[in-house]
């Protein structure tokens, strides 16, 4: 990535860096921070977040305030933090996290915390905001595809759309340039009330990666 960076003419101040501590290297979280600057090749980085609220994360959190302070990180937030590790983390330390990156999707919408992340004014950041590909049944749901229809736009454009529009960062992924442009097509039209409505209740409330709080999660990701 650092090599691409620094060959692709984008000046920099064009570019938004987010990266991570992995929640095995919490206790070594100055180290990977100036990894990830001299990999990176850049002399800051704009986001930089815990990866799971397991382990040695408060002793983490404590190390990006230091580097937020000297400005070797211009934001630091979380990942995968449900509300109550979320707001633990918020009373107990200095700085609040800017972003919670958590699973989101039409599927997946998070309702409940994003009220928790609302109060904290923390951004909801939605990874697998297309479901990582394991959940394409969700494109064929015939309301989605109407509203598609109507919009002349694609069932995933819409269901980007519809996470932006309710407040959301989105980070969809893909290795086909002309997926990029479709997901970054998503701001030229607006969904109405009713149209929200719908794609909300397209909800199962029921995560694929799991939830910090199960401890089959903490277990499994012990073997990632
Ligand atoms: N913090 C965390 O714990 C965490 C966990 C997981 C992911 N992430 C991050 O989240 C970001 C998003 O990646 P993600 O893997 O979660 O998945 P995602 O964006 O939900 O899904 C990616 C999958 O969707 C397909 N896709 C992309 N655009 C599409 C389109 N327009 N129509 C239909 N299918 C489309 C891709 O296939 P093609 O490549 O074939 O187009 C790929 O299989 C990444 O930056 C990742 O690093 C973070």
């Amino acid at each position: 990535m650092g090599r691409a960076l620094a060959s692709c003419g984008v000046p920099r101040d064009r570019l938004f860096l987010t990266t991570k501590v992995n929640f095995p290297s919490y206790d070594a979280a100055q180290e990977v921070v100036e990894a990830s600057l001299r990999k990176l090749q850049t002399d800051y980085i704009d986001l930089m977040l815990l990866h799971w609220p397991f382990g040695n994360y408060y002793a983490a959190w404590r190390v990006l305030e230091k580097c937020l302070e000297q400005g070797k990180i211009r934001a630091i937030g979380i990942s995968n933090f449900d509300p109550d590790r979320m707001v633990d983390l918020i009373q107990f330390n200095k700085v609040a996290p800017a972003v919670n990156q958590i699973e989101m999707n039409l599927l997946c919408q998070r309702k409940a915390e994003r009220r928790w992340m609302e109060k904290y004014n923390v951004a909801a950041m939605a990874y697998a905001p297309l479901g990582q590909g394991k959940k394409n049944e969700m494109f064929e749901n015939p309301a989605l595809r109407e509203i598609a229809a109507a919009h002349e736009k694609t069932p995933a454009q819409i269901a980007l759309g519809f996470l932006v529009q309710s407040g959301a960062v989105v980070i969809p992924k893909s290795t086909h340039e002309n997926r990029i442009r479709e997901n970054a097509a998503i701001f030229d039209f607006t969904l109405s009330a009713a149209e929200m409505e719908q794609l909300a209740a397209m909800d199962t409330a029921s995560p694929m990666v799991g939830t910090a709080e199960n401890p089959e999660t903490v277990e499994i990701a012990m073997t990632w």
